[in-house]
C-alpha cells in the first residue's frame, strides 16, 4: 500500500492566482514520486479547473459533497458531477463539517454511500472532542458512519484519525496515543466485517502535522498517511511532509 498524503486547504486561498501558484510550486517540489499519492482538496471555485488538468503526480479530491444523485437541491454538488469532473477523492465525515454544519453520522453515512456509488475514494474523518471517550466516540462514528457498507468497499474508503483537538491548535497526538486510536479503529472494522478486512485499510493521522512530525507518524505511528490542514498551505512545507513520506 502506497502512503497516502491528503492536502485540506480548506477555505483557503482566495484568489485563484494564489491556489495557482500554490499547485504549481508543490508540483515542482514532488516530482518523480514512487512510494507515495498526494491528494490535494481545494475549495470547489479551484478544485474542477485543476482536477480537469491531469496533473500525473497529484490527484484531486473535494473537501465536501451531497448524497443526493440530482434535482433540486440549490447550492449542492452530486457525487457524479465530481466523478465527472475528474476528481477521485472526498473528504467526509471532517470534524468542522460535523460542529459548523450539524453533519451526523447518519448524514456522513449517506454521503459515504452515494459518493461509493459512483466511484469515488472517501476519506472518512473520525475523531473524540477534548474530554470525550475516544472508544466510545470511535465505535459510534465508525459503525454508524459504515451502516451498510459492504466489506469489498472498504478497499476504498480512507478512514482519518483526526482528534478534534488536535485540529489546527498546534497540539499535535502523540505517536503511542496515534497507535492506540489506529489499533482501535482496526479492531472497530474487524469487529464489523471480517479477520482480514482492516488489511485494506488505509488509516491516516490528521491535526496539527508539520514537516517536523510527520516522519514520526509514518515511522511509528501505525498508519498509511496523514491529512494536512494548515501546513498543506505552504509549499515548502507541504513538499517536506511528501518526501518524508516517500
Ligand atoms: P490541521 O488540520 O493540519 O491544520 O490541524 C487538519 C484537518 O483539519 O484536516
Amino acid at each position: 500500500m502506497k502512503n497516502i498524503i491528503v492536502a485540506n486547504w480548506k477555505m483557503n486561498p482566495q484568489t485563484y492566482q494564489e491556489a495557482e501558484d500554490l499547485i504549481k510550486n508543490i508540483l515542482e517540489g514532488i516530482k518523480d514520486l514512487n512510494n507515495t499519492e498526494v491528494v490535494i482538496c481545494p475549495p470547489f471555485t479551484w478544485l474542477t479547473d485543476f482536477s480537469h488538468k491531469n496533473e500525473a503526480q497529484i490527484l484531486f479530491g473535494a473537501q465536501n459533497v451531497f448524497h443526493k444523485e440530482s434535482g433540486a437541491f440549490t447550492g449542492e454538488i452530486s457525487p457524479l458531477m465530481l466523478k465527472n469532473s475528474k476528481v477521485d477523492y472526498v473528504i467526509l465525515g471532517h470534524s468542522e463539517r460535523r460542529k459548523y454544519f450539524g453533519e451526523t453520522n447518519e448524514l456522513i453515512n449517506q454521503k459515504i454511500k452515494s459518493s461509493l456509488s459512483v466511484g469515488l475514494k472517501v476519506i472518512f474523518c473520525v475523531g473524540e472532542n477534548e474530554g470525550e471517550n475516544k472508544e466510545e466516540v470511535l465505535v459510534s462514528q465508525i459503525t454508524e458512519g459504515l451502516q451498510g457498507i459492504s466489506e469489498k468497499d472498504l478497499g476504498n474508503i480512507t478512514v482519518a484519525y483526526e482528534p478534534v483537538w488536535a485540529i489546527g491548535t498546534g497540539k499535535n497526538c502523540g505517536i503511542e496515543e496515534t497507535q492506540d486510536a489506529v489499533a482501535s479503529i482496526k479492531k472497530i472494522i474487524e469487529k464489523l466485517y471480517s479477520q482480514n478486512a482492516s488489511e485494506v485499510l488505509a488509516v491516516l493521522y490528521g491535526g496539527s502535522v508539520k514537516s517536523e512530525n510527520s516522519g514520526d507518524y509514518l515511522k511509528d505511528g501505525g498508519v498509511n498517511g496523514l491529512l494536512v490542514g494548515g501546513a498543506s498551505l505552504k509549499a515548502e512545507e507541504f513538499i517536506k511532509i511528501v518526501k518524508s513520506a516517500e
